[in-house]
């Protein structure tokens, strides 16, 4: 989602505004444009396309200003054009805007009346006119600032510069994150903490329904009724972690790359190794035997992850679970128990489906408990319990280790449960913690033999369709191998159960079609090879990823065949998810796709 910074320097801040939106660029976007006060007078550049642009234009038309915003747009209203990137201005006031401001239409009427004359196709475009119009009737920016707000509706974030007012922005927060920075006699504000990295490490975020007002020396926080409100300031780690791409050419393969070592990480945080047990750094939020159902939500890849952490609750733990994408399940009437639990799964912490499903799960009287990369999202915040994944920051859009580590913390959860409610002994509970344990090693193994994937991505970047089957904890996988493949890639793919094969999809199946099979040795194995059959008989290409033996019994069938480690089959999803995001990966490259930032994707959905 688009990317918002401003900076209240000591000289010129084009060049850091700019270093800030770069950190930025992995959230997604298709325009930028920053812009500064030269003295005092409102001055812009805005550019199509990549940073790189408004870098060249800067270059040939540098801003000298002090005081400025920048802003990375991925269009909602709109096409992504100069004209209708950020920052939109008037004679008084320049604004920046993530998210959507769902009345502008009504808005853009009543200032059309007015007289007030709109260039562009934004809904940003009002906010700017709305706080002009309030100071022609004589307010000063903070007071206009004050009056307009209350009158947008939407989620959104906002920062907001004026003409002639050198030492002075102002941010504002509606349901789409935005931090103050602070640095030696200068501030900062941003969408995030990575923005801000290169500054400062010292952070105060906005709470829902803030504005606040900065100099270079000082932040003013006025809360949803205007009123004068303390913020605490915190200190992050975000600086701490280089956000580079190492050796890799993109960050997405240095993302798949790192599993091993952050899955490692985030199992460590969650189990007690050297005892065999499940430690948690936190109570249950709730009683884990008297609960009859939990919910788990989450959008994307989060849902699949989401999807797989059903099959674990339901085995290890003996309940009940709806699993519920978040865009749907916030706008159903669900019957949601009071006292019961909701478990939210987001790398961002911010999308915004998911941290509806949050805040509905919360009304309903239920306890939370969010699954989130970024420790000081808002839904690690808002929930009654942040459980952590290490990941570090993820910055390819496409997301891989966040979701291993989803995995590893949702398994972790389960087995926690299993315990507490008694249908998990200790003898079960040693075995899976080590299963557990073993998986990175696993998944090192598995990296090393990224040239047999590399190979089999030349032959699917050459397919227009492919189908990914699976059954168990492979189904969720087969989902997210095609949601990986399609939107890296933008080959069509689609996954299903493998006994769903029948069902229709079998039709699809000919000599052009390429059939991936998630096929681990587990309880349900047998099942899997008769539809692998069933795809073998009409001439369908198969590909297999499964285990040696599999490998050495159907490996006549198959057209290619990626081996995996033996391995039980409990969180071998984790294992075989590597394969899965590696032909997404090479066939995106093969295919000269951009595979760090996907088109019309973006790594923080902030909007509906
Ligand atoms: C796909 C992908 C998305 C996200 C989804 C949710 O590779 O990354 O589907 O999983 O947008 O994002 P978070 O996890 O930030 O809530």
């Amino acid at each position: 989602m688009c990317g918002i910074v401003g900076i209240l320097g000591r000289g010129p801040v084009a060049s850091g505004l700019l270093e800030a939106l770069k950190r930025l660029e992995y959230r997604g976007y298709d325009s930028a444009g920053i812009a500064t006060l030269e003295g005092g007078k409102l001055t812009r550049r805005r550019a199509e396309g990549k940073l790189k642009n408004l870098e060249a234009l800067l270059a040939k038309e540098p801003l000298l200003g002090p005081i400025g915003i920048g802003h990375t747009r991925w269009a909602t209203h709109g096409r992504p054009t100069e004209n209708n990137a950020h920052p939109h201005a008037t004679d008084k006031v320049a604004v920046v805007h993530n998210g959507i401001i769902e009345n502008f239409r009504e808005l853009r009427e009543e200032l059309r009346a007015k007289g007030h004359k709109f260039v562009t196709e934004t809904d940003t475009e009002v906010i700017a006119h709305l706080i002009t119009d309030a100071m022609q009737n004589g307010m000063k920016p903070v007071e206009a600032v004050a009056e307009s707000l209350p009158r947008l509706k939407g989620a959104f974030a906002l920062a907001l510069l004026f003409n002639g007012e050198e030492d002075l922005l102002i941010g504002a927060r509606q349901g789409a994150p935005l931090a103050v920075g602070y640095g030696d006699g200068e501030i900062y504000l941003g969408s995030d903490a990575l923005a801000l990295a290169p500054f400062t490490d010292t952070l105060t975020y906005l709470e829902d329904g803030d504005f606040v007002v900065l100099t270079r020396h000082s932040a003013e926080f006025r809360d949803a009724r205007g009123l004068p409100v303390e913020r605490r300031k915190i200190k992050t780690l975000a600086s701490a972690f280089m956000v580079d791409k190492g050796n890799y050419r993109h960050f997405m393969a240095k993302e798949i790359h790192e599993q091993p070592e952050v899955v490692a990480r985030t199992l460590a945080h969650y189990l007690d190794m050297s005892a065999g047990r499940v430690a948690l750094p936190f109570d249950l939020p709730v009683d884990a035997k008297k609960l009859q159902r939990l919910t788990i939500a989450g959008c994307g890849t989060a849902y699949f992850a989401a999807l797989t952490a059903k099959y674990w609750f339901e085995r290890f733990a003996r309940l009940a679970v709806d699993v519920e994408i978040g865009s749907e399940f916030r706008y159903r009437d669900v019957p949601l128990e009071e006292g019961g639990l909701t478990i939210v799964v987001s790398q961002s912490g911010e999308t915004a489906d998911t941290l509806a499903s949050l805040r509905m799960a919360k009304a309903c009287g239920q306890k939370t408990i969010a699954v989130c990369n970024v420790a000081t999202s808002t839904m690690a915040r808002e929930a009654d319990v942040a459980a952590a994944t290490l990941a570090g920051p993820e910055i390819g859009v496409a997301s891989t280790k966040a979701f291993t580590c989803q995995l590893a913390v949702l398994a972790a959860l389960a087995l926690a449960f299993g315990r507490a409610r008694g249908t998990l002994d200790e003898v079960n509970e040693a075995r899976l913690v080590s299963e557990l344990m073993a998986l990175p090693g696993f998944m090192a193994e598995v990296l090393k033999h990224e040239m047999l994937v590399e190979k089999l991505a030349h032959d699917l970047s050459k397919v227009r369709d492919i189908l990914y089957l699976g059954r168990g904890t492979s189904y969720p996988l087969a989902l997210e191998g095609a949601l990986k493949l399609k939107e890296l890639s933008y080959v069509h793919a689609e996954g299903y159960a493998a006994g769903e094969l029948k069902h229709g999809p079998i039709a699809l199946i000919d000599e052009d079609m390429p059939v991936i099979i998630l096929a681990p040795t587990d309880a349900v194995l047998d099942k899997t090879i008769s539809n692998m059959q069933e795809v073998a008989a009409r001439g369908g290409r198969l590909i297999l990823i499964c285990d040696p033996r599999q490998a050495q019994d159907f490996a006549r069938d198959a057209e290619a065949v990626i081996v995996m480690p033996l391995m039980p089959p409990d969180f071998a999803a984790l294992v075989y998810a590597i394969p899965v995001q590696l032909i997404a990966y090479h066939t995106a490259v093969l295919l000269g796709k951009d595979a760090d930032q996907p088109r019309n994707l973006a790594k923080s959905v902030t909007v509906e």
